[in-house]
């Protein structure tokens, strides 16, 4: 593995690789065993969005690690006045040993992999969100011990989290239905990949259809960064599709709910579901420290 620009890139193998290392990462964190592994690395941190959890996660991530983070806002580059991706990604290869970017168009991730010389993260594009997945995925198997035949639901836009979690999950053997409002369901490429995973993938335009004898649920906002002027409009179009008690009635018992976060509470989720299932979403947002450190140790060491 080169960069993290996708998970469709990733094979299962590679894929349990990182995870079975996020747990070893973590487990060592609890049990104050260092790990300096990328000590005297540096990783560059492009943001063209807003971030808690990725920013800081990284971050510490980084620091854990025994190497240094260099938060870079694309409003301080000269990226943010006009500097080709191509020319920015060839100067900071010769200074960095990593590059982690959040922007909008996965061309831009792609580019900065393809002409740069360093490894490069995928913190969130438009399009996905790899490094929240690999943490959704690492939560799932500390609350269910494994994946094979566990049913995952996804309710709302067919979004960058819909997108890697579909990916995900079919790879590692989890059945996926997702739901979502006529006219924002996932594009033809996911669509596509699905394909290849018979029998696994269902699309319906019914959240109560997709939720039926769940194991996990998944939710996000109705509008994404980038999609603010579209709010009001999402609003009404995603009326019904909310995580709240009538939908989780129809899920297994024991399901699990999990949002990447932020959160808007009483929109896709009520304030009651999330918090009934907090423990589950925030040790969530703990994993991505834990998995995105596996990242790092397995793209820079
Ligand atoms: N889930 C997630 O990526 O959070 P931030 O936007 O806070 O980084
Ligand atoms: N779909 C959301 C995810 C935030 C982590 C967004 O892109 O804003």
């Amino acid at each position: 593995m080169k960069h993290l620009l996708t998970l469709e890139q990733l094979s299962k193998e590679e894929l349990l690789d990182i995870l079975n290392l996020a747990d070893q990462l973590k487990f060592e964190k609890k049990n104050k065993i260092p790990h300096p592994i990328l000590k005297g690395k540096t990783l560059g941190m492009i943001f063209q969005k807003s971030s808690t959890r990725t920013r800081v996660s990284f971050e510490v991530g980084m620091h854990e690690l025994g190497g240094q983070a260099l938060f870079l806002s694309s409003r301080d580059l000269q990226i943010g006045r006009g500097e080709p991706i191509q020319d920015t990604a060839r100067v900071l290869s010769r200074y960095l040993d990593g590059i982690m970017i959040r922007t909008f168009a996965q061309k831009e991730v792609e580019d900065l992999a393809k002409f740069g010389s360093i490894p490069v993260v995928n913190a969130l594009t438009d399009y996905c969100h790899p490094c929240q997945v690999l943490a959704d995925l690492m939560t799932i198997r500390e609350f269910k011990g494994g994946y094979e035949g566990l049913k995952c639901v996804f309710i709302g836009d067919g979004n960058n989290m819909a997108n890697s979690i579909i990916v995900g999950a079919l790879k590692l053997g989890m059945k996926m239905s997702i739901a979502s409002p006529k006219g924002y369901e996932v594009c033809e490429h996911i669509q596509d990949f699905a394909k290849n995973y018979p029998g696994m993938f269902e699309m319906t335009n019914d959240p109560m259809v997709a939720a039926k004898d769940a194991d996990v649920i998944f939710t996000d906002v109705y509008a994404s960064m980038g999609q603010e002027g579209e709010a009001k409009e999402r609003l009404k179009a995603f009326k019904g599709f909310q995580v709240n008690r009538q939908l989780m009635n129809v899920a297994h018992k024991d399901c699990m709910v999990q949002h990447c976060l932020p959160a808007h509470r009483e929109e896709e989720i009520t304030n009651e579901i999330f918090e009934e299932h907090a423990n589950e979403i925030f040790e969530e947002a703990e994993n991505r420290l834990h998995a995105q450190k596996a990242v790092l140790v397995k793209l820079m060491s």
